[in-house]
């Protein structure tokens, strides 16, 4: 198993983006112009053409140039040499309602897992021109500026953020008193409608925390490096290191981590709000 260098990150850094840029004008392209919206499966998991295309286009540019990296991507799946250590996690369009909906919080996710941890990660809104790039050990950037987590330290001064998986409607463990438990005690908790954006927003400081469960690995690789990069830390709810495959991620500032860390597991039951 052998690290990447710096200069073998750059590189991975700079296909990364070149993808994400190729992807993001793709989705503007179709930008209020959708023929129709399918559903996945589950009730709200919707996807477009504009996911498709936007992803083939993905794989097409790390196809270019690393023909001998693996893929992970969410609509079409896993391709490439499955015992590579080099797997891409990407997220074509992530924010695929608030798109629909013409809502301009969406982004493509670029992700590099480099023996199952998360190493390079590139997100880009095309409709606010934000391009979110980092890698280990080369520091995390908004439009090429550097950025940093907020120094926000009480979770009474915290904005945060969070998401619903699509199962919300199958599953108790949906996040909806969680939700409720965290807006008590802070300035709000917000759901933007894309984990790479929120990820991004907590290493860019403009939010101090954000917390998810049944989310995908390809929703949050890009995300996890931003926010180390940022200085920030992410684990799972307990603290104990991230399982990507788990679904769950706690991602802070660093500053807010244990006090977030403690309330999220214990806490009350929805029942406790009526
Ligand atoms: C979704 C978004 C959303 C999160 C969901 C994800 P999609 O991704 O990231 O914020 O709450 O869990 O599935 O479907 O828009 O790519
Ligand atoms: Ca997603
Ligand atoms: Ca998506």
């Amino acid at each position: 198993m052998s690290q990447p260098t710096s200069n073998q990150l750059q590189i991975f850094l700079d296909i990364a983006t070149e993808a994400a840029m190729t992807a993001g004008a793709i989705l503007q392209t179709y930008w209020g112009k959708l023929d129709g919206v399918e559903e996945k499966g589950r009730p709200g998991d919707l996807v477009t053409v504009a996911d498709k295309e936007a992803e083939a286009a993905i794989v097409k540019v790390l196809g270019r140039h690393l023909p001998h990296h693996a893929i992970l991507a969410e609509e079409s799946g896993q391709r490439g040499d499955q015992k590579s250590e080099y797997l891409w996690a990407i997220d074509p369009l992530d924010g695929t309602t608030n798109y629909a909906h013409q809502y301009p919080i969406a982004a493509t996710s670029v992700g590099l897992l480099v023996n199952g941890i998360p190493q390079v990660g590139v997100i880009y809104n095309p409709f606010h021109n934000e391009l979110f790039r980092a890698a280990k050990g080369l520091g995390a950037t908004c439009n090429r500026r550097p950025i940093r987590v907020s120094g926000t330290s009480t979770l009474h001064q915290s904005l945060l953020v969070t998401g619903f998986a699509y199962d919300r409607h199958q599953t108790p463990d949906n996040n909806y008193a969680e939700f409720c438990h965290l807006t008590h005690l802070t300035q709000g908790v917000r759901r933007s409608g894309s984990a790479s954006l929120d990820l991004a927003s907590v290493a860019y400081g403009r939010l101090d925390g954000y917390w998810e469960r049944g989310i995908s690995p390809w929703d949050i690789t890009a995300g996890v490096v931003l926010v180390q990069e940022a200085g920030g830390t992410v684990t799972a709810y307990d603290g104990s290191p991230l399982v990507l495959k788990s679904g769950r991620i706690l991602a802070t500032n660093g500053q807010i981590h244990n006090k977030l860390s403690q309330e999220l597991l214990q806490t009350p039951p929805l029942s406790s709000w009526t």
